[in-house]
């Protein structure tokens, strides 16, 4: 079976629970999931139950699809994402997105827990993401599938939507580039201090491919970043992968209502 018909096989497995494709999807980063937990009409499908679905193997990153009312919206939330340290390929990474993108969504809001490299911003602060860099020396659209269903050379000019990025300035919100490394080490101070050279804000191990996978099916995407630390050297402290979730699950409350504002204003 090739990939896009592992893609199709799964998109119609959800469909089969999920008749209507609300515009928005959400994807619930390292211990944000609790962003499920204030949605209502839920239907809830197991990552495992879905066709080719890839599952994750990091504890805080139950794998499941939820749709259902999020203060008013009705969204679909991705809770849990894989990650390309956990041994998945590029295109495994971005199999949710490929899903959701065939089965009509047209919005992409991705969420991560990310270290800050720049020094106004702070453990417990969200980031909007203006751009990135990929510094994963990969990239999902690399190999030769179907090219009929995405933009082979898509522009990344416009990657993180303007529109959205307006939206989180009107919500007070800092903007920042985010750096990909690969993982699932934390990155050395020297490979901080390149990143900051380059123009990194924000450093994280999730979220390019997706974006880049959203950019090349004509979804609008944008993403935020939950600072659950100081980067690498930055203040000197040791990082550890608990106080990242840890960090990151104090966040949601804060996150969930900067989300359903942001929601609020793409629907006015
Ligand atoms: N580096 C990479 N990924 C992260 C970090 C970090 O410092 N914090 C949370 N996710």
């Amino acid at each position: 079976m090739s990939y896009y018909e592992k893609v199709i096989e799964a998109k119609n497995y959800i469909s089969g629970f999920i008749t209507k494709t609300p515009p928005l999807a959400i994807t619930a980063g390292s211990g944000l999931g609790g962003l499920a937990e204030n949605m209502t009409d839920k239907i809830i499908l197991d990552a495992e139950k879905i066709p080719n679905w890839p599952s994750s193997t990091v504890a805080g990153h139950a794998g499941k699809i939820i749709a259902g009312n999020f203060k008013g919206h009705e969204i679909i939330l991705l809770q849990g994402r894989v990650h390309y340290y956990e041994g998945y390929s590029m295109q495994d990474v971005t199999f949710p997105v490929r899903v959701l993108a065939m089965l009509g969504i047209k919005q992409y809001l991705a969420t991560n827990a990310a270290g800050a490299i720049n020094l106004n911003f702070k453990a417990g602060d969200i980031i909007a993401v203006s751009d990135h860099i990929n510094f994963m020396g990969d990239n999902p659209l690399r190999g030769n599938d179907n090219f009929s269903w995405n933009d082979r050379y898509p522009d990344m000019t416009y990657a993180y939507s303007p529109r959205f990025l307006k939206i989180f300035e009107s919500l007070n919100l800092k903007k920042g580039v985010y750096a990909a490394f690969i993982g699932p080490s934390f990155e050395t101070p020297a490979e901080i201090r390149m990143a900051k050279n380059a123009g990194a804000d924000i450093v994280g191990m999730s979220t390019v491919p997706e974006i880049i996978i959203a950019n090349s099916m004509g979804i609008e995407a944008g993403a935020l970043s939950c600072i659950a630390n100081m980067a690498a050297g930055i203040d000197g402290r040791k990082l550890t992968g608990q106080e990242v979730f840890d960090v990151a699950a104090k966040i949601t409350g804060k996150l969930e209502n900067i989300i359903s504002e942001f929601i609020n204003k793409l629907e006015e």
